[in-house]
């Protein structure tokens, strides 16, 4: 014998049809939502020209700070983002890298009032240039 007629498993397809779309909606919003707070590397780009260019190269030489073509791969990301948030707090600490950058271009970076986000979109842009 037949419990369940065909109409029943169609309206119960109906509803898991209704739940997918209903699911993917939710993470499309999701997503765009994301992206329109997330910072890309295009502000990386735009963030270097106005806060960095006027001290840093990249792969143009030694600046008034040190060409930063390649830093992604000589230094960890997280001293990378300490140390462009701010250099000074990072010789306070100890730091013995920051302390050698600080004695060979005799002055300390100013401290930069960026986000964690803003920073990696920075360092992505300068990875971007190549290493
Ligand atoms: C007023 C000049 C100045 C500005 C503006 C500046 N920097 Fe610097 N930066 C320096 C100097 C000088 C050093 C080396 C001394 C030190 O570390 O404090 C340095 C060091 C660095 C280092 C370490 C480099 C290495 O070889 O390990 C990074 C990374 C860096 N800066 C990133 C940035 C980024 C990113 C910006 C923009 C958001 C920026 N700096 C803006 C002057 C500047």
């Amino acid at each position: 014998m037949q419990t369940t007629s065909p109409y029943m498993r169609t309206g119960a397809s109906r509803i898991t049809k209704r739940i997918q779309i209903k699911t993917i909606l939710a993470l499309m919003i999701g997503a765009v939502s994301v992206s329109a707070v997330g910072v890309t590397t295009a502000d990386g780009e735009a963030i270097f020209t106005q806060r960095c260019a006027a001290c840093h190269s990249i792969g143009g030489g030694r600046s008034v700070g040190p060409d930063l073509k390649g830093v992604h791969a000589k230094r960890a990301q997280d001293w990378l983002i300490q140390i462009t948030k701010s250099a000074q707090s990072l010789v306070d600490s100890g730091d013995a890298e920051a302390k050698k950058l600080l004695d060979e271009y005799k002055m300390i970076m100013p401290d930069q009032n960026l986000s964690d986000a803003e920073v990696k979109a920075v360092l992505d842009y300068i990875a971007s240039k190549g290493s």
